[in-house]
């Protein structure tokens, strides 16, 4: 066991705090000195200029365990995730096998607690093996030992209206929400870039705003109708964002999340034929990427959410039409949103916080996870330096994939330390070996 006295952390950006971590929990706060306790080993942090946050909190990651632990396992997932100064990630659903059942939502969740690095929280898929047909049994997992409460498809778009509506009805029962990945399938049939002058010029078949835009615009309607809670992800548009901002001002039950690559890249990166900038969906005009800031400054985008997808090099090192989509995000994440919102004025790191940390902790429903930096609480804590800058190297990685679209990009912000329940996952950098292998914590 060991309790940590933080010296001087920026707590929030709100100026300097000295910070006691103990038995799992924020034991003072403020000026203070942790009296050394009988064999337990006290650990004193000097962190003048560095920004404390509460854990960051993912409401979208892939692993790909089951099924594909060759590009990403649920330890090695949550070890980037640690890195990347998150204390909780949720696992979407499209594994192999789909995470569509008890058993397999229950596998995740435990693998993760296993782990120790961060809490994995599994995410159901809506239907039966993500076909969009038959609803999935999400009653069970709800029950089960995972607590689901986000159900998505993602990867795959719940298209019919009918099995959306649904869904929606149904997971009104526990407080369940619906994370929607918004691509009508018949507008997209064969996309692979954003669609624009620039896909005529590349020979590359166009992915429309519309495509987004008219399945996101269908379903806040259909959460008001039914009285549910709808969940966007990774909006790209203007036009999402205005329509978000049009169900917020009706009162829609609905929330969005942004991606941190939709926030700093755009499309102009695909004239280079790389496939490391394939995504779905697809990086936008930098008019999108303009909108998505402002959205995201405004609070009409509720949160950033990673969307980390690791793919093998075989699947993204080939020709752009056959590759995968999908880009790498845990890692880089904070420092992105630093450059993009907190260095340009347009977040301040409270806000951050909550963008990052309690926001998704809420539309997730996870209780311990996202809490304010307080006397009492559970000691979820992320050392930021905000001053240190990085020139991204994609080796430099706990994930077993590299599709880092931001290689050899020098970006600001560095991630020194991260803590979940008072203990160490990552110091000066690196990760910490959880103190009992296999450790079951919660
Ligand atoms: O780019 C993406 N990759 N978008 C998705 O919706 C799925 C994801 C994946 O699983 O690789
Ligand atoms: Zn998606
Ligand atoms: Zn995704």
């Amino acid at each position: 066991m060991t309790d940590y006295l933080i010296l001087g952390a920026d707590v929030l950006g709100n100026g300097p705090t000295d910070l006691v971590l103990r038995d799992g929990v924020i034991a003072s706060l403020g000026a203070d000195t942790a009296a050394p306790r009988d064999g337990v080993e006290l650990v004193t942090i000097d962190a003048t200029g560095l920004v404390a946050l509460p854990g960051l909190v993912d409401l979208h990651t892939h692993v790909r365990e089951p099924g594909r632990e060759d590009a990403e396992t649920v330890l090695t997932g949550s070890q980037a995730a640690a890195r990347g100064g998150f204390t909780c990630v949720h696992a979407m659903a499209n594994t192999e096998p789909v995470a569509d059942t008890a058993g397999v939502v229950e596998q995740v969740w435990r693998l993760g607690r296993e782990g120790g690095y961060c809490d994995v929280q599994p995410v159901g898929a809506v239907t039966v093996g993500l076909q969009g047909t038959q609803l999935a049994e999400l009653g069970a997992m709800a029950d089960s030992a995972a607590g689901v409460k986000v159900f998505s498809d993602d990867g795959k778009c719940v298209s019919d209206a009918v099995v959306m509506r649904r869904a929606l009805e149904y997971v009104k029962a526990f407080d369940g929400v619906i994370a929607q990945h918004a691509q009508e399938p018949r507008l997209t049939e064969g996309a692979q870039m954003n669609e624009g002058p620039l896909s005529g010029e590349l020979g590359l078949t166009g992915w429309p705003a519309v495509a987004e835009e008219a399945i996101i615009a269908r379903d806040v309607l259909l959460a008001e109708h039914v009285g549910s809670r709808l969940h966007v992800c990774h909006l790209s548009t203007r036009g999402s964002v205005e329509i978000i901002r049009w169900a917020k001002s009706r009162g829609i039950d609905v929330t969005a999340e942004v991606t941190p690559h939709h926030l700093l890249l755009n499309d102009d990166l695909v004239r280079s034929y790389d496939p490391i900038y394939k995504v779905n969906p697809p990086l936008r005009s930098a008019d999108d990427v303009e909108a998505v800031r402002e959205g995201l400054a405004d609070g009409t985008i509720d949160i950033v959410a990673t969307d980390h997808a690791p793919h093998p090099m075989e699947d993204k090192e080939c020709e752009w039409s056959a590759a995968a989509f999908g880009m790498l995000g845990l890692e880089t994440a904070l420092s992105v949103v630093q450059q993009t919102m907190v260095d340009t004025g347009r977040l301040t790191w409270e806000q951050v916080a909550r963008a990052m940390s309690s926001k998704p902790a809420e539309i997730g429903r996870v209780a311990n996870q996202g809490r304010p930096i307080a006397v009492g609480e559970p000691a979820n804590i992320v050392l930021v330096d905000p001053s240190a800058t990085r020139t991204i190297d994609p080796r430099d990685t706990a994930s077993l994939s590299r599709n880092n679209p931001y290689a050899g990009l020098t970006l600001p912000g560095e991630v020194v330390a991260t803590f979940l329940r008072g203990r160490a996952t990552v110091r000066d950098r690196a990760l910490v070996t959880p103190l009992v292998e296999g450790q079951v914590t919660a």
